[in-house]
């Protein structure tokens, strides 16, 4: 279970263009569940995704994962937690230009050095759930939109984490490859897998997979359904 507690995060705190990204949020996650949130463009999304995926800390408040208060570890912990617990697809931090398609999906199993020949058929079996197995050795500037979105969720899941973030993740999607996604956010769930996510997406936020919507506006939950 993730919780947020009282979470703010208010970027450039104390100069004269200082934005509440995010103001007291409370929001617990159970496990096992798919959360979307949803909401105007700047009301806080993203910013609450890496806050919860330990790739950002609150201003103020508590992140807890299981109990365990994670906001004040150092940042060795926190590294070792978001590793193992994690998994990201996000739009901005993204793919890591020049390198292949394969090189991407396997970097985030590196810092825990399984065996190659392992991580290359777990990488090649990811490939071929998301279509993207006649694409590795490329080099990811050379992939389409939506190739690249489905190399970027293969990566997520690489290290076979609890939690699965994804931000926007049906953004360059077309219906059919959408529905795909949704296919796939149900193979995770069947396997207890946690997926939280933001979507500007109305086949998101109404397909059966969704256990919950959540939305926001202005850094704040305006509805939790
Ligand atoms: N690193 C940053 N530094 C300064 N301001 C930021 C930063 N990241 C986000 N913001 C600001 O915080 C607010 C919330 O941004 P956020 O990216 O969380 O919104 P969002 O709901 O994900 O929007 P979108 O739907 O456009 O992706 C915005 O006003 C944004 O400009
Ligand atoms: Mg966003």
């Amino acid at each position: 279970m993730i919780e947020l507690q009282g979470v703010s995060k208010i970027y450039r705190q104390g100069r004269s263009n200082e934005i509440a990204a995010v103001c007291d949020l409370d929001l617990t996650l159970q496990d096992n569940r798919v959360t979307v949130l949803k909401g105007p463009s700047g009301s806080g999304k993203t910013t609450v995704l890496t806050i919860i995926g330990c790739l950002a800390r609150p201003t103020q408040g508590r992140v807890l994962l299981d109990g365990e208060i994670l906001s004040g570890l150092p940042e060795k912990f926190l590294a070792e937690v978001r590793r193992r617990t994690f998994g990201f697809a996000f739009q901005r931090f993204n793919l890591i230009a020049g390198l292949t398609a394969f090189e991407n999906i396997v970097l985030p199993a590196y810092p825990l050095a399984p065996r190659f020949d392992t991580l290359k058929a777990r990488a090649l079996e990811l490939a071929e759930t998301f279509g993207v197995a006649h694409r590795l050795d490329l080099n990811v500037d050379d992939l389409s939109g939506g190739e690249m979105q489905r190399v970027a969720v293969a990566r997520a899941l690489i290290n076979d984490p609890r939690v699965v973030i994804a931000d926007e993740p049906t953004a360059n999607l077309d219906s059919e490859r959408a529905a795909q996604f949704l296919d796939i956010v149900a193979t995770l769930k069947a396997r207890g897998k946690t997926v939280l996510m933001t979507s500007h997406d109305p086949r998101i936020w109404s397909a059966n997979v969704v256990d919950r919507v959540v939305e926001m506006a202005d850094g704040r939950i305006v509805e939790a359904a």
